[in-house]
């Protein structure tokens, strides 16, 4: 009798010490093991079982959203072409799936549609859609969501653009919206109580803070208990996120979500 309870009393202490609630995002896809911000990185982000993916997107000149981080296709297409100022077609006549460690290993893609990775989201998980240009992106994206029919739960607005924020949780009351946040140009950290002040005045749900924010305990419950959600970006090192699952955070963005689930369960 006392072994079979010892054996209960244990196996309890690892399923509640093995359970990390916060969410492993992809950050754009599974960008550490295929050229980020692709069809290929989003494919494999939910096939290493992320919670969601991540993607940054911009408009093109004729209108369309497509998923991109930078502002030009320099660096991943090898042509210094701003998105804004080139059609869906001129864009998609480069390959941004063989620039620097990608060269030869067999990958060959254009720049997504937003609603092709729409498409992609499994049932149960989310994609979260940094807004990298500005307001003027809302209209289409409210038609492109309307489109793909998913369930509001679904589909997370994050950026660093305060008012482009604000403008975003009117337009899409139903989803969430997070407001993104790093240290400012001297590498300051702004105080957690200006950040919720903040979040609070545009009516958002959360933050989304980069490394280097002290987050601990005390930190996220103050987010919580003001009504707003937390998520950090962009955490590679297991023990930093073990240290913010532990906290209590919300969800972690990793490169590497795959891996990370499993070093966060070896840690547990
Ligand atoms: O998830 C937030 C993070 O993606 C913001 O930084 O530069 O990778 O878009 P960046
Ligand atoms: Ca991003």
């Amino acid at each position: 009798m006392k072994t079979l309870f010892n054996t209960v009393l244990v196996a309890s202490l690892c399923m509640s010490s093995s359970t990390f609630a916060a969410q492993i995002v992809g950050h754009r896809g599974a960008s550490f093991d295929a050229p980020e911000n692709t069809l290929s990185s989003f494919k494999l982000g939910y096939k290493q079982n992320a919670d969601a993916d991540e993607l940054d997107i911009h408009l093109t000149k004729d209108g369309k959203v497509v998923v991109m981080h930078d502002y030009d296709m320099a660096r991943t297409g090898g042509e210094k072409l701003k998105v804004s100022e080139h059609t869906l077609e001129e864009l998609r006549a480069l390959d941004i799936g063989k620039w620097g460690k990608w060269q030869g290993k067999g990958f060959s893609e254009k720049i997504p549609l937003l609603e092709e990775v729409l498409a992609l989201i499994p049932d149960g998980k989310r994609l979260f859609i940094e807004i990298k240009c500005g307001p003027e992106v809302l209209p289409e994206l409210a038609n492109v969501l309307k489109k793909a029919g998913k369930k509001p739960e679904q589909t997370v607005i994050i950026g660093f653009g305060y008012e482009t924020m604000q403008a975003a949780k009117e337009k899409f009351p139903n989803l969430e919206v997070n407001w993104l946040v790093q240290a400012d140009k001297k590498k300051v950290f702004p105080p957690v109580e200006d950040l919720i002040a903040k979040s609070k005045a545009a009516k958002l749900d959360g933050l989304d803070l980069n490394q280097g924010f002290p987050i601990d305990k005390q930190f996220v419950d103050k987010v919580h208990a003001a009504g707003l959600k937390l998520y950090t970006w962009t955490v590679d090192d297991p023990i930093v996120a073990k240290a913010e699952a532990e906290a209590g955070v919300d969800g972690i963005t990793t490169n590497r979500p795959g891996w990370m689930r499993e070093q966060l369960a070896a840690k547990s």
